[in-house]
């Protein structure tokens, strides 16, 4: 059986105005008519075309968006009866690990495809391909990175030296989030690859690698698990024992250790659109754009202006000879940017936290 396990908890702070505390990124509307989160759980849950034997997704998320998760879920018309809440953000690595407690306990131990919800992948059957091949090597006790052809030196994301061997391409190399030289120096050899964020592995698999590199976090998610209270819609591990649970990554706490050990780390190259819209120029990359490469999210009017973004979500907006721009509107915020510095949008919601 394979379990799509969809991590929804995190805050996309560099979508800020529109991306906020209680309403982050990957619940927003960014591309065609649903959400981002949405979309992730379409995508996995496409995979029963190709007659996978498909759980019910599981949903991690933080308590504060626990009706954004369920109301949003419902309307995909998809099993709701998965959903674990958080009570505060731990990362990754709980988040997983929760997931993983939580299949395992059926007594199974299912194939887990485990996505971000934050990311948007243009070519459908590419996707659910390339998982065909992820899962059966899951399957075989692998884990199995989805790796991306960089194009730029990114420094938000994890990189990926592979080597071939006679099943395909082994992980020699995982660095998580290196610094500027070193992502331009991977680039630049060509031999590297982007971490996707997602993921195929057994929720054994899992939880033996865990207790391999980071038995502390395992040991207290077993606590939190183990304390856990369900009701007619939620699962909650318990609240003093999750806030005891060290925070961290899947990629520190795991892919960067394996490498080396073991544990089997895979990957395999996927060649499906993949964008995972880190900041206001790559909504703009994905938008629908009219010739002069503007894009309008709501309402907007583009005079002499070229390849800029408006996103309006109370107001009509107006742009005159302007390039290169991004305006975001919100009833109580607006952002104007350079479209090539909107990364640095987080400079300015590092300010406001500071203010607060
Ligand atoms: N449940 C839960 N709890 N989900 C979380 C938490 C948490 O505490 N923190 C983050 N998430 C969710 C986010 O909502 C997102 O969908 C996903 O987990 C990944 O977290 P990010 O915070 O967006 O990670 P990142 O973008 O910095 O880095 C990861 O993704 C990159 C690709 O987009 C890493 O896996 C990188 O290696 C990778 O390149
Ligand atoms: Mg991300």
């Amino acid at each position: 059986q394979v379990q799509p396990v969809i991590m929804a908890g995190g805050s996309g702070t560099r979508l800020w105005p529109l991306s906020r505390a209680g309403f982050p990124k990957q619940f927003l509307v960014l591309s065609g008519n649903t959400s981002l989160f949405q979309q992730a759980a379409e995508r996995l849950a496409a995979l029963s075309a190709v007659d996978i034997a498909l759980a019910g997704p599981a949903i991690i998320g933080n308590e504060e968006h626990r009706f954004l998760v369920l109301d949003q879920l419902r309307e995909t018309g998809q099993d709701t009866s998965g959903v674990l809440l958080e009570p505060m953000g731990r990362n990754t690595a709980p988040a997983l690990t929760l997931a993983a407690l939580h299949a395992l306990e059926a007594g199974a131990d299912p194939v887990l495809v485990v996505t971000p919800a934050d990311q948007t992948v243009a070519d459908g059957p590419a996707f659910t391909a390339a998982l065909q091949q992820a899962i059966r090597q899951a399957a075989d006790g692998a884990i199995v990175i989805l790796g991306i052809t960089p194009d730029r030196a990114e420094t938000g994301f994890g990189y990926i030296r592979t080597e071939a061997d006679a099943s395909g391409l082994g992980v020699a190399q995982f660095v998580e989030k290196p610094d500027a030289a070193t992502a331009e120096r991977y680039v630049a050899e060509g031999s590297y690859f982007w971490n996707s964020g997602m993921f195929v592995l057994r929720a054994s698999v899992w939880m033996k690698a865990l207790e391999r590199f980071r038995p502390d976090i395992a040991a207290a998610t077993r606590l939190a698990w183990a304390a856990r209270s369900v009701d007619a819609k939620f699962i909650r591990p318990g609240k003093v024992e999750f806030a005891a649970v060290p925070s961290e990554s899947v990629d520190y706490a795991v892919m960067e250790r394996c490498p080396g050990s073991d544990i089997a780390l895979r990957m395999l190259a996927l060649d499906a659109g993949w964008n995972d819209l880190g900041a206001w120029d790559a909504v703009w990359q994905v938008a629908d754009k009219d010739a002069d490469g503007n894009a309008a999210i709501g309402d907007a009017i583009f005079s002499d202006s070229h390849n800029t973004l408006v996103h309006a979500t109370s107001r009509l907006v107006s742009v005159v000879g302007l390039s290169d721009v991004v305006v975001v509107e919100t009833p109580d915020a607006i952002l104007v940017s350079d479209r090539a510095r909107s990364q640095e949008v987080k400079k300015i919601v590092a300010r406001l936290d500071a203010e607060k």
